[in-house]
């Protein structure tokens, strides 16, 4: 057991990006408890059990409790949503707001109260809008309720530039800020090969490729998949945050955070680049953007504000 060690975790979902995202809590020991919370009865207890089990030949030593009862999940350190519909070919992330959003408004609901002080990693999308959603109905001070896109959208620019370049993934650094939906905005000129700049290494052209194969990372999964969206890399990027800020690694990862000012935006929840310690958001690091950039965050703040007067006209905020 690490000493860093929370004392109780919870997963909210135990679709397919819940269920990994506990699987992994629990190898990396993120708590002595991680609870895996879910409406379907039976589905988060026999996941739980199952888990449990494998524990016996892993050799990790968390517990997992499957439930369908938010008493379980009081006084959780931190809190992930995952609970909702994904998307299916032809929809767009945002065709969710309604379904998905009263889901995060009842989690919000047992969280507030019963997790006063848990810092909140939402993962359900539409992902900008929903974390906004989820501040709203929390109330927590900004820096407990952020969204997980950026680790996501950055491991994608990060395959595909490797699988271009023949090199080993590991040596890839890739950046993406902006919304998690096709506005957002690659950053080929922060992303580098050990430290080489992929401007050095590829050609204009396989840049701007590659950048609009990661915009629709999300989209060609669900077309292959055709029952539901990806779960393996969005569970990567939940935990990667989740451990980030438990183990109070300080990380500078891409993640949807309240802006105050920064990059020149004013109360909307988008991805730009955080630090993650034990308390939540604790700096946002303002890189420097060239014109194409700053135009491309206009535009994807643009298209998360739609969403938000969406979710004004549904009544949900
Ligand atoms: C994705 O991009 C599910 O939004 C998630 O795959």
């Amino acid at each position: 057991m690490s000493a860093s060690q929370a004392s109780r975790i919870t997963v909210v979902g135990a679709g397919h990006v819940g269920m990994i995202t506990a699987q992994k809590c629990a190898e990396k020991e993120l708590a002595r408890e991680i609870v895996l919370l879910d409406v379907l009865a039976g589905r988060p207890q026999g996941i739980a059990l199952d888990l449990n089990q494998s524990a016996a030949v892993e050799g990790w030593s968390s517990r997992v409790l499957g439930t369908n009862d938010p008493a379980a999940t009081a006084g959780s350190e931190l809190v992930i949503v995952t609970a909702g519909k994904p998307r299916t070919p032809g929809m767009s992330r945002s065709d969710l707001l309604l379904v998905n959003g009263k889901i995060v408004e009842s989690v919000a609901d047992y969280v507030r109260v019963r997790s006063p002080d848990a810092i909140v990693i939402v993962v359900t999308n539409p992902l900008d809008p929903m974390t906004a959603l989820m501040r709203a109905k929390l109330a927590f001070p900004a820096r407990r309720v952020l969204g997980m896109a950026g680790v996501l959208d950055g491991a994608r620019l990060s395959w595909f530039l490797a699988e271009e370049l023949g090199v080993g993934v590991a040596d890839v650094d890739a950046m993406v800020l902006g919304a998690h939906g096709d506005s957002m905005v690659p950053l080929p000129r922060a992303s580098t090969v050990n430290g080489v700049p992929v401007g050095d290494l590829l050609e204009k052209g396989a840049i701007a490729r590659i950048s609009e194969r990661t915009q629709n990372g999300g989209a060609e999964i669900v077309n292959l998949l055709k029952t539901g969206s990806a779960f393996f890399a969005p569970a990567s990027g939940a935990v990667a945050m989740a451990k980030a800020i438990l183990r109070d690694e300080k990380r500078l990862l891409p993640s949807t955070c309240l802006l105050n000012g920064e990059f020149g935006f004013e109360g909307v929840y988008v991805g730009v680049p955080a630090v993650l310690g034990r308390n939540g958001v604790e700096r946002i690091h303002e890189v420097p953007l060239d014109t194409q950039a700053r135009i491309a965050m206009q535009k994807t703040v643009g298209a998360i504000q739609k969403d938000v007067d969406a979710l004004r006209q549904l009544g949900l905020m």
